[in-house]
């Protein structure tokens, strides 16, 4: 090969790494950026795609060179030459992809490690996750709430663990992702910069109701923060400081609370609580007309009498042992009063 083909090659890598690029880049590959780590790894997936495009160039060159340069004359049934190694080629051919990928580690590292730095004034979040339900507890404010609300322009540090089996925390605006494994504590760090109403998706597949696993997440003004965790407060304390809980409407509100935090509703339409799920029976149309007994046993023993069109197995069985007694006195008392009267025929 003389000079001037391979310079004229090493154009044709360039001209094609710089068109690939900039079609890949005109994509909105991750969608609205929400946080300042998103800024970062958006930037690192944009010089990834120009990295890549340029192994693809020489690919795609040494290819088309290699396919017009060698190609058999008309009536050549010759087999080729054989070939043997060529020390110079082999090596170019390992070092350049090594100092390629080890430079795309060393950035990618530096960039975790500043996303991963943990800020002295953020704020803790622990956050547990069971099938189908996220709950979110603020250990500094004394609050829980199964929707998650967090101060823009502030850490917040997500310290998170799985009941049952392994689920995964992703908004997808903030970019980062962890996975919750029971038995173990994991940690992810995620800095909002954009407010609004986002959704946390459970990203690992955790059974039935996998796709249904989501929670509302509140991105605002510290003010405003502070302002709901004021309320939350209200709420807990009223809750609380009740005395006994026999005020029905204060016993309806704990039921209707559970129903959202034990994930009932990311698997039950029931039109009382607002949820749609298709992946167990409709509340409305199956539980008028059952006893409060007959709701009790469905919740804790649910393969004992299954509804038409529903198989074994499908609703976690371990109600019976994460409920009290209590809590499922109002979880009953709440479905009872918000099918009451419809439906039955
Ligand atoms: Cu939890 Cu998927």
């Amino acid at each position: 090969m003389t000079r001037a083909t391979y310079l004229r090659m090493l154009a044709a890598m360039i001209v094609l790494t710089v068109v690939i690029s900039v079609v890949m880049l005109q994509f909105d590959w991750n969608g609205t950026a929400g946080s300042t780590e998103a800024d970062e790894i958006d930037t690192l997936t944009d010089v990834m795609i120009v990295v890549s495009s340029f192994v693809y160039s020489i690919v795609l060159v040494m290819l088309g060179y290699s396919i017009w340069r060698f190609r058999a004359k008309p009536g050549d049934e010759s087999d080729g030459d054989a070939v043997h190694g060529n020390t110079r080629l082999e090596i170019a051919w390992t070092l350049i992809p090594t100092v390629i990928v080890l430079v795309a580690a060393a950035y990618s590292w530096v960039i975790l490690d500043r996303i991963e730095a943990r800020e002295p004034d953020r704020l803790n979040v622990n956050v547990t996750a069971q099938q189908f339900a996220w709950q979110f507890e603020y250990p500094e404010q004394g609050v829980t709430s199964t929707e998650l609300h967090v101060p823009v322009d502030r850490q917040t540090e997500f310290s998170m663990q799985a009941i049952d089996v392994i689920h995964s925390f992703w908004v997808p605006e903030w970019r980062v992702k962890k996975d919750l494994v029971p038995g173990q504590t994991t940690h992810v760090t995620a800095t909002p910069n954009l407010e609004g109403s986002f959704a946390l998706v459970c990203t690992e597949l955790c059974g039935i109701g996998h796709s249904t696993m989501r929670a509302p997440v509140v991105v605002e003004s510290q003010e405003d923060f502070d302002a709901w965790v004021a309320d939350q407060e209200k709420d807990e304390g009223s809750e609380a400081g009740g005395g006994a809980v026999e005020d029905p409407a204060e016993e309806a509100d704990a039921g209707e609370a559970l129903f959202a935090e034990q994930g009932c509703s990311g698997c039950h339409t029931l039109s009382a609580a607002g949820s749609t799920a298709d992946i167990g029976p409709a509340l409305d149309e199956v539980l008028p007309g059952q006893s409060p007994a007959d709701i009790e046993t469905s919740i804790i023993d649910p393969d004992s009498e299954l509804s038409e069109g529903f198989g074994q197995g499908i609703m976690p069985d371990n109600f019976g042992d994460s409920l009290d007694e209590e809590q499922l006195q109002s979880l009953v008392d709440y479905l009872v009063a918000s099918t009451e009267g419809q439906g039955a025929k």
